[in-house]
């Protein structure tokens, strides 16, 4: 027993791990926790894991160190960042049964604050090197479990394309998994920022506000069903007119959640209704896209790649080349 200890310290101290996640854009979208402590969500949700937007994590485990270091893009991180990583790090801990203090170096390739969640991979990104480092050796739907107490949206971001994540009922069922390959490969998402500082309202305290205050939020609940229902057949059948039509509707109720909570809020600026309105107009005049809007101000325009060209140069007139990225499908979780 004692030996076996002495081996997996050794492990431990002399390896580091790095992985890579992508983070995701949610079409059909989790608004609101069952279960605050675990994640548990009221919904099941369905994303699509972008290749543009990613985030490189290293850990290793070090018994030399009297606590855990965290460096996040090239920084020391705020306490309350800091608090949130060491938090996972405890869990991560917890289930390989071991109180060794973490090196953590973490590198964001995703715009910060730019809406979409970097939270997604972040999570991804940690719960993948930090179980690893410490010998865990998860399979794809543990890590995703593990994800998901990050933050909800990374257990979606383990795998690659479409996936859905599964709302469960506890710990052990709730996680996500792969859609099976769709007719929708040529799908892109041009990611538009139209601000780039810190959300006044963050997720978190966002859906909790909705949930508990929104008269709405049973009607979420069972729309959500049907909405992710739709989805998955426009999915399956490579049917794009309804996949977008279905997605914007859904974005646009979970937005819905926000104006009807008390006290009402609301994530939109008015540069985000201006593009909501050219989307539209893109629409009528017959180029074929949709939008989705996370909890952000910023626009993620749903197409596909015979019109995306069109589409970015449209919006890089209004907004400039720096604030329009296109995005393809991209892949799950990566040792590097
Ligand atoms: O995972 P969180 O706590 O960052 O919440 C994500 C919430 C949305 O991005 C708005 C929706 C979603 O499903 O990703």
């Amino acid at each position: 027993m004692n030996f076996q200890l002495e081996i997996t310290m050794a492990t431990l101290s002399n390896n580091p791990v790095t992985a890579r996640a992508h983070t995701n854009i949610a079409l059909i979208k989790y608004w609101g926790k069952k279960d605050e402590s675990l994640i548990i969500p009221y919904t099941s949700s369905l994303s699509l894991t972008l290749d543009h937007f990613y985030t490189d994590t290293t850990v290793w485990f070090d018994e030399s160190l009297s606590t855990d270091q965290i460096i996040i893009d090239g920084q020391i991180p705020s306490e309350k960042s800091r608090q949130r990583v060491h938090d996972f790090l405890e869990i991560v801990r917890g289930k390989a049964q071991i109180a060794i203090p973490a090196s953590i170096s973490s590198t964001n390739h995703v715009p910060t604050a730019a809406g979409l969640a970097s939270s997604a991979s972040a999570f991804a990104a940690l719960a993948a090197s930090a179980s690893e480092a410490a010998g865990l050796h998860l399979d794809a739907t543990e890590l995703s479990k593990l994800a998901r107490r990050g933050s909800g949206s990374a257990c979606r971001s383990v795998f690659g394309h479409f996936v859905e994540w599964q709302r469960g009922t506890n710990d052990a069922d709730s996680y996500a998994k792969p859609l099976p390959d769709s007719g929708l490969n040529d799908i892109r998402v041009v990611a538009l920022t139209v601000e780039r500082g810190q959300k006044a309202v963050s997720s978190r305290q966002g859906m909790h506000l909705s949930v508990t205050t929104s008269p709405y939020y049973p009607a979420w609940v069972k729309t959500c069903q049907a909405d992710l229902l739709q989805l998955k057949s426009a999915i399956e059948k490579g049917d794009f007119t309804r996949f977008g039509k279905i997605s914007e509707l859904n974005a646009m109720r979970m937005h819905a959640l926000t104006l009807s909570a008390d006290p009402s809020f609301t994530y939109f600026n008015g540069q985000t209704l201006a593009i909501m309105n050219l989307v539209k107009q893109l629409r009528h005049q017959g180029t074929e896209c949709y939008y989705t809007i996370d909890a952000g101000p910023n626009v993620k325009v749903l197409c596909q790649q015979s019109t995306v060209a069109k589409i970015s140069a449209t919006f890089a007139q209004v907004l400039g080349d720096q604030n329009v990225i296109i995005a393809k499908p991209g892949p799950g979780v990566q040792y590097l």
